[in-house]
């Protein structure tokens, strides 16, 4: 197959653009396009076929639900067999936007779609491009991020060809994403909705919205047999760099901060001990690999790119007083990582507050969970 790519612009999107790609996804084909999280992998929701050919092109296990998109409250009902109150408030709240809610599903929506499950995963994206594919359609378009199976989401639209071309009928090229990790998504079926993925609607928003929210246990540790992660996309290897990927962090507990200040004290002037904790192990184990023949890179920020050592591939993901271009940056780095064949990457920590929470949730999950506490 051969996959056609259409470019489109966002500031001005025309219909006649996207005639083409909204009948594909009528007649049961795939295309690709951009939302404003990462770019997805479109086909129409309610067709059990078209839903078995997503699950083949990604290479995906099929008992991982999709996300279906909608461009207008109306197409929510058919979809549903209920909206629960804190439903109704986050979608008022978030939508459209990053925003993805789990509600029971109506006997319309295929098990195909779902993964077996009995509920329904709806997001309505507020890309302009998204929207309007959607409503041309004319149908529910589900779409998982457009990559392979366990690769990072795609934010360009060469990110996508890079994964599906020949396997898919069309690329939509808006150009980049502006937000560049996953929807957040939201459990809104039990008495308190719970975060399954963090996301940019982040938790502060959301329990400013509904009041008390649960966060499932897998958002923030390793999947085990008392921790199975209610969004089954969760306990996959996932967003993952071909290379080993080993993420640093400043072991911040109180006998380690004592015993920095008490370094500080004793004259070492030292103003963020914490952060040159983790440069300092990461040059010493970079240096190390370097020695045996390695390609290393280090992923890193603005405020201590210049401090690693030459010869390793260095990519800062921006200044970390702006977690929106480190998100932004974040997969990018890794499939860029992946092309210059580095062998094992390096990553600092960031900070887990706010969007820092949904950063940090991909990058762990990225390192399989192997973390450095220095
Ligand atoms: O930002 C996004 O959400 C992107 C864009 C394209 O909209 N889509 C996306 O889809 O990230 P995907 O398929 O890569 O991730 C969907 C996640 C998976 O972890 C899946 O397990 C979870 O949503 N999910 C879907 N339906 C669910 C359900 N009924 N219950 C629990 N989790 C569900
Ligand atoms: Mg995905």
């Amino acid at each position: 197959m051969e996959t056609k790519i259409v470019a489109v612009d966002k500031e001005n999107v025309r219909d006649e653009d996207l005639l083409e790609a909204a009948h594909i996804i009528r007649k049961g084909g795939l295309v690709a396009f951009p939302t404003e999280t990462v770019y997805g992998l479109g086909a129409n929701a309610l067709d059990e076929e078209a839903a078995r050919k997503i699950y083949e092109a990604k290479g995906r296990p099929s008992d991982n639900p999709l996300i279906a998109h909608i461009a207008q409250y109306s197409e929510l009902e058919p979809l549903v067999s209920e909206i629960p109150e804190a439903g109704r408030r986050l979608m008022e709240a978030y939508w459209p936007g990053p925003l993805t809610l789990i509600f029971p599903k109506s006997g319309k929506v295929p098990y195909r779609t779902t993964g077996g499950l009995d509920t329904v995963a709806v997001r309505m994206p507020s890309d302009p491009v998204a929207r309007a594919l959607i409503r041309l359609a004319g149908v529910p378009v589900a779409a998982p991020s457009a990559n392979t199976s366990g690769r990072p989401s795609p934010t360009e639209a060469g990110h996508v060809y890079e994964d599906m071309k020949g396997r898919i009928d069309m690329i939509l090229d808006g150009g980049p994403v502006g937000i560049g990790l996953e929807s957040t998504i939201v459990d809104v079926t039990g008495p308190v909705p719970m975060l399954l993925r963090p996301g940019a609607v982040t938790l502060e928003m959301l329990r400013e919205t509904v009041g008390d929210v649960e966060v499932d246990p897998a958002v923030s540790g390793p999947v085990t047999e008392d921790r199975k992660p209610k969004a089954p996309g969760m306990k996959y290897r996932h967003y993952a760099p071909r290379a080993e990927l080993i993420l640093v962090e400043a072991d911040e507990s109180e006998e380690v901060r004592e015993r920095q200040q008490g370094l500080q004290g004793k004259g070492k002037g030292n103003k963020n001990p914490a952060g040159d904790r983790v440069v300092d192990a990461i040059t010493r184990k970079a240096l190390e690999d370097l020695e045996k023949g390695m390609e290393v890179g280090i992923l890193c920020s603005d405020e201590t790119k210049d401090a690693y050592p030459e010869g390793a591939v260095i990519r800062s993901l921006g200044t970390r007083s702006r977690d929106e271009t480190i998100a932004h940056n974040l997969f990018k780095a890794l499939r860029e990582f992946d092309d210059l064949k580095v062998d094992r990457i390096y990553s600092e920590g960031f900070s887990r507050e706010h969007l820092g929470q949904a950063i940090m949730n991909r990058l762990t999950k990225a390192a399989g969970y192997h973390v450095l506490r220095v």
